[in-house]
Order: C-alpha cells, then structure tokens, then sequence
C-alpha cells in the first residue's frame, strides 16, 4: 500500500513537473515572426581597379603587386587589419612601419601554427609586425629596444632591433630574422621583407621562467603543487536512509532521466 501510495505521487509530481516544464518554456517557442523582408542588395562593387585611385595608400595592394607575400595578405585580410591600416595610413602623423613576411617565411612554420592560434592571437601577431612609427632604413641605428608594435611594447611581446652596418636584425626572443629588402617607402609608410614570421615570446615562448642552470638531480623529488580537490562526487543524493518514499528510491538521477524522455 505504501509502495503504491509513493508510485502514485511520484507519477503526479512527474506529471506537474512535465506540465510546469511545457509552460515554462512556451515563451520560448515565440511566435514566428513575419520574416523580415531582405533590404535590397546593393549591387556589387565595381572588380578592384589596378590603377590605385588616389587616396589612402593601400597596403594590400602594394604586397599583391610586389608579389610573393600572398599569406601575409591573408593574414591582414583575415584579421581585417587591412582596412584598420588604411584607415591609420589616412590619419596617422608619425607613419607606420610593417615587416612583411615572405610566403616563403610563412611555409617555414611548424605545421599548424597559424591554425593552433585563435582569432584574437592571430590579431596579436599581426600587430606585430607593425609598428605605429615611420623608421626609415636608416633610422634602425638608433630606434630604442624593444621597438614599439601595435601588439604592445617589450615584455613578451618584444621586437629588438641590431644592426650591423646596413644589414638589421631583428630578434623576438623566439626568432632572428634580417631585413631582406624594403618593398616600400614613401617617408611616411615603410614596408620591409621579412624571410621569417616574427613570432613573440608571449605566443610561442613556453610560459615558464627562465629556466635556471641545470642541478644536480635532487634526493627528493617534492611532489607537485596539490590541486584543489574537488568536492567528493555523491554516488547517491543525499536522502536520509529511512526515507523510504518512491521519490527517494528512484534517485534524483533516474527521475531526470525518466523527464527527459516523457517530457
Ligand atoms: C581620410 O581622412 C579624411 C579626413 O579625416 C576623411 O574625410 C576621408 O573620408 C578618409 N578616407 C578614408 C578612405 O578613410
Ligand atoms: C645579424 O645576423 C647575422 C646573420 O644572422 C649575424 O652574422 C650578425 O652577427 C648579426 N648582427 C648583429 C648585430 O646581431
Ligand atoms: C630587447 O631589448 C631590451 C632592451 O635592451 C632587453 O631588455 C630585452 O631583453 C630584449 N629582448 C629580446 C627578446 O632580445
Ligand atoms: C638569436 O640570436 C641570439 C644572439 O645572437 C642567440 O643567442 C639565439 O640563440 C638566437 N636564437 C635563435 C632562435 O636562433
């Protein structure tokens, strides 16, 4: 009689609960709007002209005409740092500088580098390779380190710059690179080749401090720092053993369970 009785409250509180969960997400299912009409469509822009029109200096279009830094383009383009650049170009007073990798540099990455960064590091990393500065080729003698990029300044994000006579070479503290040429450089827009992608410690650097002069191996290995142990995981709900209504025998888990399916 009981076990009846318990069976039979179980299925009511199934039933309010089932009910309770089909209005309480009717408000969900809203009713179906009207679609709303699709604005007319502009009609396409006219194909890219060669002929650059005379305005903001265009940076995409002066790495696909040099050629052979295809990658880098999609990079700006994918982080829509090309049209952040047209923009800066057309504002800025102290110019701007970029290090434009080859295809070739990119190829030489590790396979999936560029895949293993989110959207946002990838941002970082093209940032970094421009600089919110016009240096002249001759100004690398004496620009100070680290050089400032739009990814930040110095830290893990350092660009060192060293020159020996012409050549200038650039360090991330992951990479060393030289210039290899300058693509462009009109006294207020400076663009240089690069032959590796400049890869900041902060991305590609494990985040570890400098690692100290190996010791001699230890006695005693301390044990590694001990997680948070997390709460103890209940087999079982916690009900007083000598309850003994239905709910109870049926476990929080299996009742969850049965909703899903009835519901
Ligand atoms: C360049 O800047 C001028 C002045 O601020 C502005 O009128 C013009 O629309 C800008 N052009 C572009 C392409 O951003
Ligand atoms: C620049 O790099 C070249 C080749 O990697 C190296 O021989 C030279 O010593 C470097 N110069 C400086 C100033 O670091
Ligand atoms: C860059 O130069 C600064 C200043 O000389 C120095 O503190 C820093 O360690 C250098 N970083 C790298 C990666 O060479
Ligand atoms: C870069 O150059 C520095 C000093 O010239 C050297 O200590 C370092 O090992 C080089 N790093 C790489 C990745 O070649």
């Amino acid at each position: 009689m009981k076990l009846q009785h318990s069976a039979f409250s179980l299925s009511l509180l199934i039933l309010f609960i089932c009910h309770t969960k089909t209005v309480s997400l009717s408000p969900a299912a809203a009713p179906v709007q009207a679609p709303t009409v699709a604005p007319v469509q502009a009609p396409p822009p006219p194909a890219a002209q060669i002929p650059v029109l005379p305005g903001p200096i265009n940076v995409v279009n002066i790495l696909e005409r040099a050629g052979h830094y295809s990658l880098f383009v999609r990079l700006l383009k994918a982080t829509q740092s090309d049209t952040e650049l047209t923009v800066e170009l057309n504002h800025t007073h102290n110019g701007i500088t970029i290090f434009a990798p080859t295809d070739g540099a990119f190829s030489g990455l590790k396979v999936g580098t560029l895949n293993s960064l989110s959207d946002g590091d990838k941002v970082k990393l093209v940032k970094f390779h421009i600089s919110p500065i016009y240096i002249s080729p001759s100004q690398f003698q004496t620009v100070s380190n680290p050089l400032k990029t739009q990814a930040g300044k110095g830290g893990r994000m350092a660009l060192n710059v060293t020159t020996t006579g012409s050549a200038v070479n650039i360090t991330t503290g992951v990479i060393n690179t030289t210039i290899s040429g300058t693509i462009y450089n009109d006294n207020q827009l400076a663009i240089y080749q690069i032959d590796q992608v400049l890869l900041p410690m902060e991305l590609f650097a494990p985040n570890l401090p400098p690692a100290p002069a190996p010791a001699p191996a230890p006695l005693v290995v301390a044990p590694p720092p001990e997680k948070p142990k997390k709460a103890p995981v209940l087999e079982s709900p916690t009900v007083p053993i000598d309850d003994v209504s239905g709910v109870a025998s049926f476990g929080v888990h299996k009742i969850e369970e049965m909703l899903h399916w009835m519901c």
